[in-house]
């Protein structure tokens, strides 16, 4: 879904960013108020990448990592990936076609946290990847403190990820999640506190993970999975199950294909 939205804007001739800056300057004309904040944090940039640099440079700037210091490894660290006007493209199509109380795609980009949060995380895992541990690990703590959201920087995730509310999200070193995934809030991808190495969970593509709930170990969920509220997951999970309670046991199967692009969180599309 979010790769066909893509193709008509591609098709309009038009960039996501072109689209976000008309509805920005709408909303300024219409709210004179709002007309400063909006040309600082949208109007201004002539792109996507250069917008979201400054913008989360001064939502995790502090006194001892500046928000002029976090603008250069923003725009370092974005500069440097090729594939992430395409990753923010598709974290921001997947908020705007799953959650039902997201009316444009300005708002998106401006109040997201669980969006934020994973950009700024992009950042930290290049950074990661680089071996410039340290830096990635001031990322990973302002990310938490400001945002409540805590990925380590060595976890792996895919594009076309919603984290709605985002609050309490926290997702262990070797956790994997995969393409269009949605995960609510108060979720942990967590080890069990008895394995090393290798100990985080993998999430298949597809899967709705709904709020609260706790997904420990070296397990695999697998794809177009639904994970209730507040089921605790200990075991392996095959592909198009339904799981719920503690611990979780499968309750039923499940006919859609990526539960999480629908936000389906219920026991809909159960089959058994
Ligand atoms: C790891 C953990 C889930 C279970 O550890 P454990 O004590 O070794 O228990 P076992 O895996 O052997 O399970 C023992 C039984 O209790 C059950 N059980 C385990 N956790 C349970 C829970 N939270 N609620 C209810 N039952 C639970 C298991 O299903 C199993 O039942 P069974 O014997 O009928 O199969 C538990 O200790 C725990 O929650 N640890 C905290 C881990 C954590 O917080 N990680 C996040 C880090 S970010």
């Amino acid at each position: 879904m979010v790769e066909q939205l893509l193709r008509v804007f591609r098709f309009m001739n038009q960039s996501l960013w072109q689209q976000i800056q008309q509805e920005a300057a709408k909303v300024a004309a219409e709210e004179p108020v709002l007309a400063s904040f909006l040309q600082v944090t949208i109007l201004k940039h002539d792109t996507m990448l250069a917008a979201l640099g400054f913008l989360l440079a001064e939502k995790l700037g502090c006194n001892a990592t500046s928000a002029l210091t976090l603008h250069e490894v923003f725009e370092e660290a974005f500069g440097a990936d090729r594939e992430m006007e395409d990753k923010v493209n598709c974290d921001i199509l997947a908020i705007y076609n799953r959650d039902s109380a997201c009316q444009d795609l300005f708002s998106t980009f401006l109040y997201y946290k669980g969006f934020h949060a994973l950009q700024a995380w992009r950042a930290a895992h290049w950074l990661w990847q680089q071996g410039r541990k340290p830096l990635a690990l001031v990322l990973q703590n302002r990310i938490s403190v400001s945002f409540g959201v805590d990925i380590h920087p060595a976890a792996q995730i895919g594009r076309g990820i919603m984290f709605d509310h985002a609050t309490g999200i926290v997702i262990g070193e070797t956790a994997v999640v995969e393409d269009c995934v949605s995960i609510l809030q108060s979720v942990t991808l967590g080890g069990t506190g008895k394995e090393t190495g290798d100990r985080h969970p993998k999430v298949r593509r597809g899967v709705m993970i709904g709020p609260g709930a706790k997904i420990l170990g070296n397990i695999e969920i697998g794809a177009g999975s639904k994970v209730t509220a507040a089921s605790v997951v200990l075991n392996d999970i095959p592909a198009h199950s339904v799981v719920a309670g503690v611990p979780a046991t499968v309750v039923g199967t499940n006919n859609i294909e990526a539960p999480a692009e629908l936000m389906d969180q219920g026991l809909s599309g159960c089959c058994d």
